[in-house]
């Protein structure tokens, strides 16, 4: 059985983007994950895409539970190179699964307060990098926002999807 369609969850936007391109690029339908829940059949096999907080790819337990989920995409601000994919694999349970990492971006102005404040806390810790180091990147992105988005980073995933998915 192929994979039917891509789920996601987004908070901001950023996993939303990335949903959608690969929607565009395998012709797959997209569902955020709510939707998917009451348009698509348990036990689907789908591709899941989520945001990272605080390490957790969100949405992913109730995607779990619901579909046969054949590969995540795990979307977050650290840097690509940076990224462990295997750590990510690790601290979301992902034992056999295919994770990729996409790099999305950061948009205060859409975070509700318990997040903002996650963020507070998370920037104590940084707010004196030396210039140049990624903490004080992330910490830039922190006070202006960035979007780190690109399309090219979906291509290993198109590729697995039209291969094994
Ligand atoms: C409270 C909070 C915690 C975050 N934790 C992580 C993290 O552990 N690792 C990471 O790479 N990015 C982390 N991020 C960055 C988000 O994953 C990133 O902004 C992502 O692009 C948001 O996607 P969305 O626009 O689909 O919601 C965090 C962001 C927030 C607001």
């Amino acid at each position: 059985m192929k994979v039917s369609a891509i789920v996601y969850t987004s908070n901001t936007g950023f996993t939303a983007w990335y949903a959608e391109q690969l929607g565009q690029r395998t012709g797959l339908p997209v569902y955020p994950l709510k939707q998917a829940v009451s348009q698509l059949g348990a036990g689907s096999r789908v591709i899941y895409l989520g945001w990272l907080c605080a390490e957790k790819i969100q949405g992913l337990p109730k995607a779990l539970g619901r579909f046969n989920v054949a590969a995540v995409c795990a979307v977050g601000m650290s840097r690509t190179d940076i990224a462990n994919v295997e750590q990510i694999a690790q601290q979301n349970k992902l034992k056999d699964k295919p994770v990729f990492y996409l790099r999305g971006g950061f948009n205060r102005k859409k975070l509700d307060l318990v997040h903002r404040l996650m963020i507070r806390i998370a920037s104590q810790g940084i707010k004196r990098s030396p210039a140049g180091t990624p903490a004080a990147e992330l910490m830039q992105a922190f006070r202006k926002g960035s979007d780190w988005t690109n399309a090219e980073s979906l291509t290993p995933v198109q590729q697995w999807l039209e291969q094994d998915g």
